[in-house]
């Protein structure tokens, strides 16, 4: 058998409940992601151009693809806090489109969100302004209705900042030999080894969950190759809907990023639970291990399938192989940041979000009125509302710190706020990860309420407001997510 019949043959033993295929096919390389590197400077604007394209995942068929100056995904973009990024964004996908700067302090005017459409064959032309701190970014397209297909089909790529103290930390940070950018995705691959994005009323609940890891652009597992010492991943779950729970094959994760910026030291895990859209970055100790490997559970963890097939299904995801070259000779940082505690007592104002997914029938209609996909399920709203384009759902004050208290009435859901970092202080009813207690602009929602602290230092005008939704792009589309302004 060749690998094309293996996969195949693998897919096609599949259950019919879509539990993952387990391939046993040699790892292919990891694509390293072109970076566009803008730290040392920018004397022009900067294009990112959408368009479709056709892109190997690596299993021999030709998938029809969207990409951003790539055929497949966008470049890692790295620049530098205090620099303004003079973005030309070129549409050419043939339908209109929108770039959000997803985890980026900016105003809402240049945010990217629904309302800054880019109609097909035109450019649109911010300027962004990078103040915050260095952090771990993306950008994908947030049409409204439109954002799940566009960001499946590859419409994403990464934004890292750095600033003055993240450039001289004692850590890894040579792109593509001891610091690497995973862009995480599940895909679905059809009889013929295309990628595939088909949405039932099933799938819709649930958000679209595929059966096969992609890393980069490349069917898991992929291998690279790496020096002696220090290496530094940063993670990105770019998938529309899946959970990633995440382990090393040997030891654990020393986590040292969350979302919005480095945490006060590093985090020891077992394992970390990845929702989509949420960024870590990890150290993985290469000094006195031959291989070790990222991998993902596909089994047990959240989602679907965790109550009909309890057990692990640890599947490799990368594997890294240490060559004799001496790299990152430094160890493990004690200290990476000065995080005070949140304190709760500084919010003046309390507001409350319940994402919902039983509306009821009455609200199917309105909600495709007011744009929202929902395929042939029915509706889905945040405190009995789903999207509506021209209303505005809460309007907040610049500068005040707020608690924002969200809860669910079904499933697990992973929340996102545009415009700000926040910090955590409870998710589902309890204290979060230490992993999870730093910068962050994604909480996890299951039961009771999950609580974050938040303040936001930059204007939406009603005009240009920023979002707040579930970031299960199949949810945000079909209308779990609200708008506020900022002023
Ligand atoms: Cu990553 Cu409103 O989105
Ligand atoms: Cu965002
Ligand atoms: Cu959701």
């Amino acid at each position: 058998m060749n690998r094309r019949q293996f996969l195949i043959a693998s897919a096609a033993s599949t259950s019919a409940f879509g539990t993952i295929a387990v391939t046993q096919t040699a790892p292919r390389p990891l694509p390293v992601i072109p970076i566009t590197d803008l730290t040392g400077g920018i004397n022009m604007r900067v294009p990112l151009t959408l368009a479709p394209g056709t892109h190997d995942f690596g299993n021999g068929a030709v998938s029809q693809t969207l990409g951003i100056n790539h055929n497949y995904l966008g470049p890692v973009i790295r620049a530098k806090q205090g620099q303004t990024i003079p973005f030309d964004v070129t549409n050419n996908i043939g339908d209109v489109s929108t770039i959000h700067w997803h985890g980026l302090h900016i105003p809402g005017d240049v945010d990217g969100g629904p309302h800054q459409e880019i109609a097909d064959g035109s450019v649109w032309s911010p300027d962004v302004p990078i103040v915050q701190h260095a952090s771990m970014n993306w950008f994908h397209s947030h049409m409204h209705g439109k954002t799940a297909q566009q960001t499946y089909n590859g419409l994403a790529g990464v934004l890292l900042i750095e600033d003055d103290a993240s450039l001289s930390a004692d850590l890894p940070k040579t792109y593509g030999v001891d610091d690497f950018t995973l862009v995480l995705q599940d895909k679905i691959f059809n009889a013929s080894g295309r990628m595939s994005y088909e949405l039932t009323a099933e799938v819709f609940e649930d958000g679209f969950e595929g059966d096969t890891m992609v890393v980069n652009g490349a069917i898991a597992p992929v291998s690279q190759n790496v020096p002696t010492g220090l290496v530094r991943l940063r993670i990105l779950n770019a998938c529309n809907a899946r959970f990633l729970e995440l382990s090393m094959r040997t030891g654990t994760l020393t986590v040292i990023a969350s979302d919005g910026g480095f945490l006060s030291s590093a985090v020891e895990a077992e394992s970390i639970l990845m929702s989509p859209g949420e960024r870590y970055e990890v150290l993985v100790d290469m000094r006195n291990i031959d291989t070790n490997a990222l991998q993902v559970n596909l089994g047990g963890g959240a989602g679907l399938f965790a109550g009909l097939f309890g057990g692990d299904q640890l599947t490799t995801v990368l594997t890294l192989a240490r060559t004799a070259d001496q790299g990152f000779t430094g160890a493990i940082p004690d200290q990476l940041a000065n995080l005070a505690p949140p304190r709760a007592t500084d919010a003046t104002v309390t507001r409350s979000f319940e994402l919902q997914m039983d509306v009821g029938a009455d609200l199917v209609a309105l909600a495709m009125a007011w744009e929202n996909f929902c395929g042939n399920a029915g509706a889905m709203a945040i405190n009995g509302q789903p999207m509506k384009m021209d209303r505005i759902d809460e309007t907040v004050r610049k500068g005040d710190t707020e608690i924002w208290r969200i809860s669910v009435d079904d499933q697990l859901h992973p929340f996102h706020i545009h415009g700000c970092s926040f910090r955590i202080l409870s998710q589902s009813g309890a204290e979060p990860p230490a992993y999870a207690q730093g910068w962050k602009d994604m909480v996890h929602v299951e039961d009771g309420w999950s609580e974050v602290l938040v303040k936001f230092d930059h204007e939406a005008p009603p005009d240009a407001p920023y979002m707040y939704h579930c970031h299960i792009l199949e949810h945000e589309d079909c209308g779990m997510m609200g708008q506020f302004t900022v002023t």
